[in-house]
């Protein structure tokens, strides 16, 4: 009888302690979602905002014979930080140029020569150049696509932007993020006698 009493009492006391640990496991995962709600109320961490404003295509021309493009195109860009408390920081910017899912070109836009820091509520421009030539090897169907939008005056090109920045809240600096941005231009062929104007155009911004 003692016996069983003093094996009932041990697994009782055994049973309150992890009980007591418990609740206390769940005190502590409530107190640490309380502080990030409240660091994100108070800091609304958002990413930048990205657009392309300007497209100079001078050239944009397939050959098949060949299976070779020939391109010149600029753009210009602004990227705007809307965050009330944080600064970026603009370590690389890569940026890749597509036509008909093919990759032609590929851009330096920011490097350690031109990294920055941007501050809250402010607009940077960045541009990239893309120029020279590249095989590509179009089907039919993508060659008579290209027929089409070189009698419209304006190609279908896609860009790519691969970012590595950092945030910083006062003196502490975030690890580095790799947001990705895509871009779906309509980029009007710039030749003497038309005067079709580019449409700035908003980028996504991907986490
Ligand atoms: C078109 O090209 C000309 C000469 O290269 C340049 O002066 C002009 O600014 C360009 N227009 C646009 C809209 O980019
Ligand atoms: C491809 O062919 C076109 C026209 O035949 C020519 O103008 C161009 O220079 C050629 N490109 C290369 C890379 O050979
Ligand atoms: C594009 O950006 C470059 C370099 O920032 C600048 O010199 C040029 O004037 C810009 N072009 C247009 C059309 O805004």
């Amino acid at each position: 009888m003692a016996d069983y009493k003093q094996h009932h009492g041990r697994s009782c006391g055994c049973c309150c302690l992890f009980g007591i640990l418990w609740k206390i496991v769940v005190a502590l995962i409530v107190l640490v979602g309380l502080v990030f709600l409240i660091f994100w109320l108070v800091v609304q961490p958002r990413y930048f905002k990205f657009h392309v404003t300007e497209a100079d295509l001078t050239q944009f021309e397939y050959y098949p014979n060949n299976n070779t493009l020939h391109y010149n195109m600029v753009l210009n860009f602004t990227a705007r930080n809307p965050n009330k408390k944080l600064s970026i920081y603009y370590d690389k910017v890569e940026a890749l140029a597509f036509y008909e899912d093919a990759r032609f070109a590929n851009y330096d836009v920011i490097t350690h020569m031109n990294s920055f820091r941007q501050y809250k509520k402010s607009t940077s421009p960045m541009s990239a150049v893309f120029s020279g030539q590249k095989v590509l090897m179009l089907n039919n169907e993508q060659v008579s696509q290209f027929n089409q939008d070189k009698s419209v005056g304006a190609y279908d090109i896609y860009v790519k932007l691969n970012f590595r920045i950092r945030f910083r809240l006062g003196d502490s600096i975030s690890r580095h993020l790799k947001p990705k941005v895509k871009c779906d231009l309509k980029v009007p062929l710039n030749k003497s006698g038309t005067f079709t104007l580019f449409q700035t155009t908003k980028c996504h911004v991907n986490v």
